[in-house]
């Protein structure tokens, strides 16, 4: 996907930048000159952690609004850009790293590329949980940091949907008070240019934000992620054991475990957005890396989508909103909403629309490869953007969603322009599905916030959101 102009380019970016450039001399290599850009097919199997990548799956249908029609509203539900590990998986990376560097045979098969000039990719741990930029990158040619996706990405958007904005004069973004969040939402309001007063509206993910907020799973303290552990556990781990055995069986007595396996492939893809490319990665087998896929995506159903009893309950808060936004889209002053927040909060929202709904419980004994829609990389990778088209094609409104630059039509109503669905069938829609929810009682909000609703995007001119920042 990356030319090599692409990485020249990237490689003149950075230099421009005003970061010490001769702190990197040292680390360009031929070999990441080679390397980069090879590893993206890997990218949609690595649970979201990798790179931003587009929908795999199509049926041709373009992103752009049908020729007759006319844009008139849109809105984003955004991810962060390519970060590094969260301290948690962060620290679990090093205790794999440790292992392997405190092994005293040295390293052979797969492996032996650490005890080769090898620089680790997580040489601090002040890192962790932050959106990996120019500056923090290891690698002044790596073509995804978080900072750059952003930025392409606003650029893309000014594209598309610009012509939006011609009467705006200020513009409101939306975030969550994430460190990464913030950033990602700041590098793309940036991007935008200086024409429109740009305002950041930090949102506090605290619970006692009740459902003032992009983050509704925090304060729905009952949320029970393992509620369906006996199902999700069933799924055997299998390929995990076989990759730690391989590896064990090329270097007798590293004890590599099934867990170590799990941190491998993290690791393989952090790595990726710290420098561009791993060596890690080259350890899977196709077979493995599928099996490890399915199995992120089987348990994000089950933690956060529509296999938790209250995982599109609490994705209604959002989902609200936004339908809110697109029965007003002729009476706002503002055709553009623009929100940032976290993988879990997309899943969350995701299914509350249903969009990626297999309508049945998801398989624990095999992959089901043929008849599988939820992939959870696929909707939430780093940088993941969710778009909500509204449109106008003779005298009607319709509504249409794109996941990821990819048309996801909403089946039984998809029958407008560009695989569309007519406002007023939007609606009912809608509602039908939110009709079945209550947040506000089935979360018990009333025990940590006097928040009921949704209102910032209405009451943001009057209210300040500037929560304090989080690094997580
Ligand atoms: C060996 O492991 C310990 C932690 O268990 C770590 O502190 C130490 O740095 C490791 N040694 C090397 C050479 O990596
Ligand atoms: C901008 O204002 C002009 C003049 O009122 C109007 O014709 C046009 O539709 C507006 N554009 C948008 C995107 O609202
Ligand atoms: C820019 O936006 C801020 C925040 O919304 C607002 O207070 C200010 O008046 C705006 N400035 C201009 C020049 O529109
Ligand atoms: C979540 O559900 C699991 C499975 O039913 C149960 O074992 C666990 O105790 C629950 N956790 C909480 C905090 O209620
Ligand atoms: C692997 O496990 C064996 C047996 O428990 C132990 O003797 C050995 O020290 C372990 N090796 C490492 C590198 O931890
Ligand atoms: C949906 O939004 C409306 C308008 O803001 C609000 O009155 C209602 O309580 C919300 N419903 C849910 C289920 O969040
Ligand atoms: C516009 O809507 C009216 C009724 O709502 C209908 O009679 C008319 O045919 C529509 N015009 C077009 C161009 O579709
Ligand atoms: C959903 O509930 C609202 C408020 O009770 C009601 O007006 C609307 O007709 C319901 N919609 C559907 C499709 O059931
Ligand atoms: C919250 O509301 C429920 C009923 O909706 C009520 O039983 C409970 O006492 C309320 N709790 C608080 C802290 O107000
Ligand atoms: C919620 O409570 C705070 C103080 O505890 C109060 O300032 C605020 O106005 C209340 N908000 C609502 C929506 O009732
Ligand atoms: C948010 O704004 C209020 C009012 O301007 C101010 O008192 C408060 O210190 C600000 N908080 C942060 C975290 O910036």
């Amino acid at each position: 996907m990356y030319s090599l102009p692409f990485i020249l380019l990237a490689a003149a970016l950075a230099k421009a930048a005003p970061t010490s450039t001769e702190q990197y001399q040292e680390t360009i290599s031929t070999a990441d000159v080679s390397k980069i850009g090879t590893q993206e097919d890997v990218f949609p199997y690595l649970a979201g952690a990798a790179p931003h990548f587009d929908y795999p799956l199509s049926y041709g249908i373009p992103k752009d609004v049908p020729e007759q029609c006319t844009l008139q509203q849109v809105q984003l539900f955004a991810r962060h850009g390519e970060r590094y590990p969260t301290k948690k998986v962060g620290s679990k990376i090093l205790e794999t790293y440790y292992k392997m560097t405190n092994y005293s045979s040295g390293l052979s098969g797969s492996l032996s590329f650490i005890d080769d000039d090898y620089e680790f990719f997580l040489p601090d741990s002040k890192n962790f949980e932050e959106l990996t930029t120019w500056k923090n990158t290891l690698d002044p040619i790596n073509p995804y940091t978080g900072e750059w996706d952003a930025q392409k990405h606003a650029r893309e958007f000014m594209h598309q949907y610009g012509e939006l904005l011609e009467n705006t004069t200020s513009l409101p973004i939306f975030t969550s008070n994430s460190k990464r969040v913030h950033d990602t939402a700041k590098y793309f309001g940036a991007a935008l240019g200086d024409k429109f007063n740009v305002s950041l509206q930090i949102i506090d993910e605290d619970p006692s934000s009740g459902a003032n907020t992009l983050t509704p799973i925090k304060s729905c303290t009952v949320y029970n992620e393992s509620e369906k552990a006996d199902v999700y556990s069933k799924f055997s781990s299998k390929y995990l054991a076989n990759i730690a055995d391989r590896l064990n069986s090329e270097n007798k007595g590293l004890n590599m475990t099934k867990s170590d396996a799990t941190h491998l492939f993290s690791w393989c893809a952090f790595e990726i957005n710290v420098k561009g490319y791993s060596n890690m990665c080259d350890v899977f087998t196709p077979e493995e890396l599928a099996y490890y896929a399915y199995n992120d995506d089987m348990t994000s159903y089950y933690y956060h989508g529509p296999g938790n009893s209250l995982g599109p309950t609490v994705g209604g808060v959002n989902f609200n909103a936004s339908l809110q936004l697109l029965k007003q889209h002729d009476q706002l002053d503002n055709k553009v909403w623009l929100s940032f927040t976290h993988d879990t909060n997309i899943v969350n929202y995701l299914g509350a629309i249903g969009i990626f709904d297999p309508g049945h419980a998801m398989p624990v004994d095999y992959v089901p490869i043929k008849e599988h829609i939820y992939h959870k990389s696929w909707m939430v990778p780093q940088g993941a953007r969710i778009y909500t088209q509204v449109y106008q094609c003779s005298n009607q409104s319709y509504v249409r969603y794109v996941a990821n630059d990819g048309v996801i039509p909403i089946e039984k109503c998809s029958s407008g322009p560009g695989f569309s669905c007519e406002l007023n069938n939007f609606v009912d829609y809608a509602e039908s599905r939110l009709n079945a929810t209550n947040y506000v009682s089935d979360c018990k909000i009333n025990t940590t916030s006097n928040q009921t609703s949704l209102t910032f995007y209405w009451d943001y001119e009057h209210t300040t959101y500037n929560a304090s920042l989080i690094k997580k």
